[in-house]
């Protein structure tokens, strides 16, 4: 049984005093033995100060980490997945779609980074999803499988590895796929799973849902065969709307 995850990822957003409110405001009302797993993926700049915050039953993330396999050195700008783990945080998301169209990564590179934040000891959630011109051209199940052989390291397992099915045209606006296609990409998406890492691994490994998750439409997507939970950018960002989401799962 793969106990869902309900994830946040803040993207650009949040000064110290609005990290600090959503955070204490989302912490809250969390406890150790949900019946789902939590986490909060704040932007850099306030991570280390909400991963300080109390936040019993809340795992907290990055939303990238460097590319480079080096802990530190001349790459500015860059964050390693070491420096990550030191600001206190366990996760991190890679292979954004955000980080795909306006910073040109690659399957190769989402690869990198998924492998370096598990050497570092990070749990990874790798993002994948088609955009709507592949979706309209009916290529989307083969997108999406390729992206995950190509993104999923042979050092993932359920432990350590996440797969989170974004369509990038699903992404913040308001539009969602049928549960039919929901479905569909994660069946496909579980079948790569098991070609790359094996059936054993790839029946445990959790695979979210992510693109327009809202309240309203929460509890029919948490339902589809084979979503292990959901990533949420808006909803995320008001503490009411991200925990009613959580409590949608059954
Ligand atoms: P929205 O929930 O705002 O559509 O964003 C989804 C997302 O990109 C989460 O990573």
């Amino acid at each position: 049984m793969r106990k869902k995850l309900i994830a946040g990822n803040w993207k650009m957003n949040s000064l110290k005093s609005e990290a600090k409110a959503l955070a204490e405001a989302v912490f809250s009302k969390a406890k150790t033995d949900m019946p789902f797993d939590m986490l909060v993926c704040p932007p850099m700049n306030v991570l280390g100060f909400v991963a300080e915050l109390p936040h019993d039953g809340v795992f907290i993330g990055a939303q990238d980490v460097a590319e480079t396999q080096k802990a530190s050195g001349a790459f500015t700008g860059d964050i390693s997945a070491q420096m990550v783990k030191d600001l206190g945080a366990d996760w991190t998301l890679v292979g954004h779609s955000e980080r795909r169209q306006y910073h040109g990564e690659t399957n190769a590179i989402v690869k990198q980074k998924a492998e370096n934040a598990i050497n570092a000891g990070l749990t990874v959630v790798i993002c994948i999803g088609e955009t709507l011109n592949e979706r309209e051209a009916g290529k989307a199940v083969e997108v999406v499988r390729n992206q995950t052989r190509e993104c999923v390291s042979a050092l993932a397992n359920a432990e350590n590895c996440v797969i989170a099915y974004e369509p990038v045209w699903a992404i913040g606006t308001g539009k969602v796929p049928t549960t039919a296609d929901v479905a569909e990409i994660h069946a496909a998406v579980r079948d790569e799973l098991a070609k790359v890492l094996g059936s054993e691994i790839a029946d445990k490994m959790r695979i979210l849902y992510g693109g327009s998750v809202k309240p309203e439409n929460a509890k029919e997507l948490l339902n589809v065969e084979n979503v292990d939970g959901a990533l949420i950018g808006g909803a995320s960002l008001k503490a009411d709307s991200f925990w009613a989401i959580a409590e949608a799962v059954k």
